[in-house]
């Protein structure tokens, strides 16, 4: 179950563009290109210990993806840097925060599709907020198959992080429906990619396994759970994998910055039933909060 409204972030300030402002002034123009289009590129990012977790890894991607979009006017790495580091301070912000960076191309001088329009600059937004991981690890979560498949790159490249998630609002509004905590997309083959909102693994025999990057996100917390399997010699595999072949796991977890490795316990009404005994998830999970614990930019 997500978190409901925290009244701690009832007073927090929020960076727009070039400053702080407190939370109900804190706004974009109706001429913004992401109102008008979504046309913006997002980061999700956590704060543990007064670290930031893997900042560089999520500034290159917010930039690559500004990149791809070709943003006229991407702001320096510094600038970001330090508008992250500036919202937390503001807000007594040290750990169990989760940091929502937008960046939009900004405001346009008349409604209108085309990036020439935007005369303005590009529109930095950091939405810091005191928000622990989102999923309860201790029970996981139930995930249901979508009739919504994720984009492949025949239609709008995973690589690109950007805001139009309309494609994955549809997912959860179907798990919603279903009673389920997220929906499990496939892609334009029928075969697994991700869930709505995190990426996904299962183990079978000891071999952990995932679905190739090519419709879900190269997530962050994908990547750094396969170099935690190389670490440990835990044999991982990059495949495209079916549903039959999830319900049939010994293990199964999702991963991402909001809710980090997260079991899964049900898929589409399967109970996930370990024949093995393994314990991948958990090592890899006792890893990560190693990680967690010890890295990332410390704020001060
Ligand atoms: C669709 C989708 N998949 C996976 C993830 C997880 O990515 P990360 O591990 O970089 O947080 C996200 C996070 O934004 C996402 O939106």
């Amino acid at each position: 179950m997500q978190q409901p409204y925290n009244p701690k972030n009832e007073n927090i300030q929020v960076f727009v563009k070039d400053k702080l402002y407190p939370r109900n002034e804190a706004k974009v123009s109706v001429f913004d290109s992401s109102v008008q289009g979504g046309d913006a590129v997002w980061e999700g990012l956590r704060v543990y210990d007064g670290n930031i977790f893997h900042l560089e890894k999520h500034l290159d991607r917010l930039l690559a993806s500004a990149k791809t979009l070709a943003f006229a006017d991407i702001p320096a790495k510094a600038f970001i840097k330090d508008a992250i580091k500036q919202t937390l301070k503001a807000n007594g912000m040290h750990t169990d925060t989760h940091i929502r960076l937008t960046l939009t191309r900004g405001e346009k001088v008349t409604s209108g599709m085309d990036p020439r329009l935007n005369q303005k600059g590009s529109c930095l937004i950091v939405l810091a907020e005191f928000k622990p991981p989102v999923f309860d690890n201790s029970k996981g979560i139930k995930l249901v198959t979508t009739h919504t498949r994720r984009n492949s790159p025949m239609h709008l490249d995973s690589k690109i992080h950007h805001n139009n998630l309309l494609n994955n609002i549809l997912a959860k509004i179907e798990a919603n429906h279903y009673g389920a905590d997220a929906g499990l997309m496939l892609d334009n083959l029928g075969f697994v990619s991700e869930t709505n909102d995190c990426n996904i693994f299962m183990v079978k025999k000891g071999v952990l396994l995932t679905p190739h990057a090519d419709a879900c996100l190269t997530g962050i917390t994908r990547e750094t759970t396969i170099e935690l399997a190389h670490e440990l010699s835990i044999p991982c595999v990059e495949r495209n994998i079916s549903v039959s072949e999830f319900y049939n796991a010994d293990e199964v977890f999702i991963t991402g910055t909001m809710g980090e490795l997260t079991l899964v316990y049900e898929i589409d009404g399967r109970i996930i039933e370990n024949k093995t005994g393994s314990a991948i998830r958990e090592t890899l999970y006792a890893a990560f909060k190693k990680l967690t614990a010890t890295m990332g930019e410390p704020i001060d």
